[in-house]
């Protein structure tokens, strides 16, 4: 097993593709920490894995929009494992979607705040806390999407937050290879879970029609790639980006 020994951290835990990536990480042999704001839904990806994969896995409430509740929640890790987690998993996001016209000032802060900020602040202490625990082999795995890069309309605040994403993981890697911090952003198309199936089925359509493999993603194929990303088969990559969109 490749990740066996190692504490993954997991944000947006409580379902799609943070609930896969917590299966497929502790299926490969990692210690899963299962954080969401909903924490019911963390429970029960806690639950189902425990059952699957019988190691020390917990779960955490968190909101990655603030910091105070990071720091509790990174609190309650060294608490429980004497040690920060050396995978750390942004799956946490939110979409507030609506044209530029309409979109208001806060659902345009709201999701800047989530994705963007979020990711910003769980990579700094994180970061922080392995540095200052002395540990030089980690692997931070940011979401981003194909949106950030290509745009989609009624999505501004959406792309704007993804597009960041992406900039500030290849940033930070530039300051972090040297203490042994590696950080790639996946890029996923459209990925079956609750989030995608929110999206107006005459949306849904328009973006079938334009994936050439003629179909949506699954959060597992999502999990696979965090899984090769996490572990040290990848020991070589960091500052990149994967797309995982079927080839749209
Ligand atoms: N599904 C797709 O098609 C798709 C495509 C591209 C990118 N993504 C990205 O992948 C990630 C996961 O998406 P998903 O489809 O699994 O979404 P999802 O809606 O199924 O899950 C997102 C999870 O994040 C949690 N969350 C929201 N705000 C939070 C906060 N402030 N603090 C902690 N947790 C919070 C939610 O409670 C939820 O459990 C997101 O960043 C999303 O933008 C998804």
């Amino acid at each position: 097993m490749t990740l066996t020994g190692r504490l993954a951290f997991i944000t947006g835990a409580g379902s799609g593709i943070g609930r896969s990536t917590c299966r497929i990480l502790a299926r490969d042999g990692a210690f899963i920490v299962a954080a969401d704001k909903n924490k019911k839904n963390a429970d029960e990806t806690i639950n189902a894995v425990s059952k699957e994969f019988k190691q020390k896995h917990i779960s955490l409430e968190l909101d990655v929009g603030n910091s105070s509740s990071i720091d509790e929640a990174l609190g309650k890790i060294l608490k429980e494992y004497g040690k920060p987690p050396t995978i750390i998993v942004n799956c946490a996001g939110i979409l507030r979607d609506n044209f530029i016209l309409k979109l208001s000032e806060e659902d345009f802060d709201e999701v800047l705040k989530t994705n963007l900020k979020g990711t910003f602040l769980i990579v700094q202490k994180c970061a922080n806390a392995i540095i200052e625990h002395g540990i030089n082999n980690a692997s931070i795995i940011n979401l981003g999407s194909i949106i950030g890069k290509y745009g989609n309309i009624g999505q501004v605040n959406y792309a704007a937050s993804k597009a960041g994403v992406e900039r500030l993981t290849r940033t930070a890697s530039l300051e972090l290879a040297n203490k042994g911090i590696r950080l790639n952003s996946v890029l996923p198309g459209f990925i079956m879970t609750p989030m995608f199936q929110a999206v107006p089925d005459k949306v849904k359509t328009k973006f079938m029609s334009k994936i050439p493999m003629g179909r949506c993603g699954e959060p597992e194929e999502i999990a696979e790639v965090i899984a090769f990303l996490a572990g040290d088969k990848s020991s070589y990559i960091t500052g990149t980006s994967i797309e995982v969109t079927g080839g749209f």
